[in-house]
């Protein structure tokens, strides 16, 4: 997949250390192999998930906590796709799911190009000390740095929808791929820490200018024997910010929850334009 500079437009090409188009707009990869295209002036700020969120969420998944999920998203997706096919995961995160993706694929005797793509360079980072075979770009989901209709499909789980980029991106045959929380996902996490907790808001599916292909509801529940993961399973949700000191301290005593994990796994085809 060409990766084009959000300047000019141009294809980008590496050079040494850094990727270049050819009106000389240059862009860093970081030691890791991190490819950033936020504009300068975006540059020094801090965006998307911090590190803790995102050292949290590693370890976290690393336990296999989520496994249950990534096998739903490989089986929902993997069939449908190409022999040789053309992903971007659109607010990556630190890769477990782009990486468990591209060894399925190859598990089914296909190939795959990824490009994980997301706002912090924190995320980036992470992705690229789990696979060196994901190209990493810390990079806006709004403006994704590809051509119109170059990629089979497009991962969005957990992470902000932006229908309309989406579909530039996606080729007429393309696949969007999203995951979100259903109304009792971590309920029992957030009694531990709130008076009132609220369930998540009901999530039809429904996006203008794609047709559900297939739903898939994925409800478990784990007994979590362990305070680390309790509190990183926290620390890796927006909750955590939101909460104060002493709420967020609740949570240092729990040394056992059974928390209940609840997705919808949506995958879509895009409504034929014309
Ligand atoms: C809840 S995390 C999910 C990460 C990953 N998909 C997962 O499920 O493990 C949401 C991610 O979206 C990223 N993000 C937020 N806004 C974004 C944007 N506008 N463009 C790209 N990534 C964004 C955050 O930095 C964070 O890594
Ligand atoms: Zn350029």
């Amino acid at each position: 997949m060409e990766i084009v500079c959000l300047v000019c437009g141009e294809t980008l090409f590496l050079d040494e250390k850094s990727y270049c188009c050819k009106n000389n707009h240059r862009f860093d990869l970081s030691r890791k192999g991190a490819l950033n295209l936020l504009q300068s002036s975006a540059k020094g700020k801090h965006h998307g998930d911090d590190k803790l969120m995102v050292r949290s969420r590693s370890l976290f998944l690393n336990k296999g906590y989520y496994d249950s999920l990534s096998n739903a998203i490989c089986d929902l997706l993997v069939n449908e796709l190409p022999d040789e096919s053309c992903i971007i995961d659109a607010g990556c995160g630190e890769g477990k799911y782009t990486v468990d993706l591209l060894n399925s694929i190859r598990e089914h005797g296909k190939e795959a190009e990824i490009l994980g793509i997301d706002i912090s360079k924190d995320a980036i980072s992470a992705l690229r000390s789990r696979s060196k075979e994901i190209m990493g770009i810390v990079s806006s989901a709004s403006r994704i740095p590809v051509r119109d209709r170059s990629a089979d499909a497009v991962l969005n789980i957990f992470s902000p929808l932006i229908s309309i980029e989406f579909s530039r991106v996606l080729k007429e045959s393309g696949l969007l791929l999203r995951v979100v929380p259903q109304e009792k996902h971590l309920m029992e996490l957030k009694q531990a820490v709130y008076d009132n907790p609220y369930a998540n808001p009901h999530e039809s599916g429904h996006i203008p200018g794609f047709r559900i292909k297939e739903r898939k509801d994925v409800e478990y529940s784990v007994l979590i024997k362990s305070n680390e993961d309790i509190v990183s399973l926290f620390q890796m949700t927006p909750y955590y910010y939101k909460t104060s000191r002493k709420d967020q301290e609740k949570l240092s005593y729990i040394t056992e929850l059974s928390v209940t994990f609840s997705f919808a796994v949506f995958l879509y085809s895009k409504e034929q334009e014309g």
